[in-house]
């Protein structure tokens, strides 16, 4: 599949909606997406119309191990590295070093999403085929509100990653550039702002879906392991050490004298992945290029694309919407700005 074959499997997809399935989704409000498709507010979140069904099949039938293992992000906050790490810490024990599965799969198609591939053309798709290794590892853009009942109430683990909301725009409105449909005009940068300040994007708004996460880890922290971009980037290693206890996959006195750790981080680095044919070539389930899932991978690149009017109404907005909720971002590697709601 290409990327123009993946809009006409998006039209598609609304054109084959059954009646009943048309009829609910004529109640939902509905606004034009980033990339050529519709998105629907739908349980409080605005769903791309490629994943709606896959959502509601994963939401209605997904049955969670006690041990699965769940990598819930927010798109263009660090999926791709978190799956490469999550995925290499908790296998190491089936591959040797040096045939990394890394070498020759994309994080992706190593841990594959429930909404954006698994559940995509089928409503009980093979779930046990689809994990090389136990226990199962699956990742899902999907709020904590609305994941399956099974996956909240078990003891299944869910690790979740997010990052700033400067940086994640413009990673956002750069990647959806690039996907836009060609018929369509690119969005300007304040159609872009505009449609980001409301909450109008797949999966947003961001603040209610990262507040979700962030809550329900300080409710039950041995469940969820909440993480950000930015502080991966400033101390990948001792974070992956958080990760693999946290996965009950502790790296051993041994692994650490030999190295293991860094090892992990250097293979699963932006530099490193980007560079590995696997990840130039190919497409992502979705009909996304792999390719166009590595950009920059920077802290603070948001401050050579955003005005400083846009600037202040984003920091206001992260005021109100994190206010006493006790979750902060850094801005910036360089200055390390910390962004307080209080301040
Ligand atoms: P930028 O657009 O700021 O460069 P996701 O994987 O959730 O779609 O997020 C994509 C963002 O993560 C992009 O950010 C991309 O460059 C960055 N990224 C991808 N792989 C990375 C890695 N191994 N380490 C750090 N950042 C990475």
């Amino acid at each position: 599949m290409n990327t123009a074959e993946m809009f006409s499997l998006t039209q598609k997809m609304e054109k084959s909606w059954d009646n009943e399935f048309q009829e609910l989704v004529k109640a939902l409000p509905k606004e034009d997406g980033w990339i050529g498709s519709h998105l629907y507010f739908y349980q409080g979140f605005w769903c791309p119309a490629l994943v709606l069904k896959s959502f509601i099949s994963f939401q209605k039938n997904f049955q969670a191990f006690a041990s699965d293992v769940i990598l819930a992000t927010f798109p263009k906050c660090g999926t791709t590295w978190l799956k490469a790490l999550a995925y290499i810490t908790l296998y190491r024990s089936h591959f040797a070093r040096d045939e990394n599965p890394l070498l020759s799969s994309s994080p992706h198609q190593l841990v594959r999403f429930l909404e954006y591939d698994l559940y995509l053309n089928n409503p009980f798709p093979d779930l046990q085929n689809a994990c090389a290794y136990e226990p199962r590892l699956f990742a899902t853009h999907v709020p904590y509100a609305s994941l399956p009942t099974s996956i909240t109430d078990s003891n299944s683990k869910i690790v979740y990653i997010c990052r700033n909301p400067l940086d994640m725009f413009i990673s956002l409105w750069l990647f959806s550039t690039k996907l836009r449909e060609n018929n369509l005009r690119p969005l300007s940068p304040d159609e872009a702002f505009d449609k980001f300040y409301h909450g109008i994007y797949a999966f947003g708004p961001f603040f209610e879906h990262v507040l979700g996460y962030w809550k329900a880890s300080r409710e039950n922290p041995n469940k969820i392991l909440f993480l950000k971009y930015e502080d991966l980037m400033e101390d990948t290693n001792s974070h992956l050490k958080k990760l693999s206890m946290f996965l009950g996959v502790p790296f051993t006195e041994d692994e650490e004298k030999q190295g293991v750790v860094p090892e992990i981080v250097k293979m699963c680095s932006f530099e490193n992945l980007k560079e590995l044919e696997v990840n130039k070539k190919g497409l992502h389930a979705s009909g996304i290029p792999n390719a166009d899932f590595f950009r920059k991978g920077e802290v603070g690149d948001w401050s050579n694309h955003l005005t400083p009017s846009m600037v202040e109404r984003l920091e206001k907005l992260i005021q109100e919407k994190l206010n006493n909720s006790g979750l902060t971002f850094k801005l910036s590697s360089k200055t390390s700005r910390i962004f307080h709601p209080s301040e």
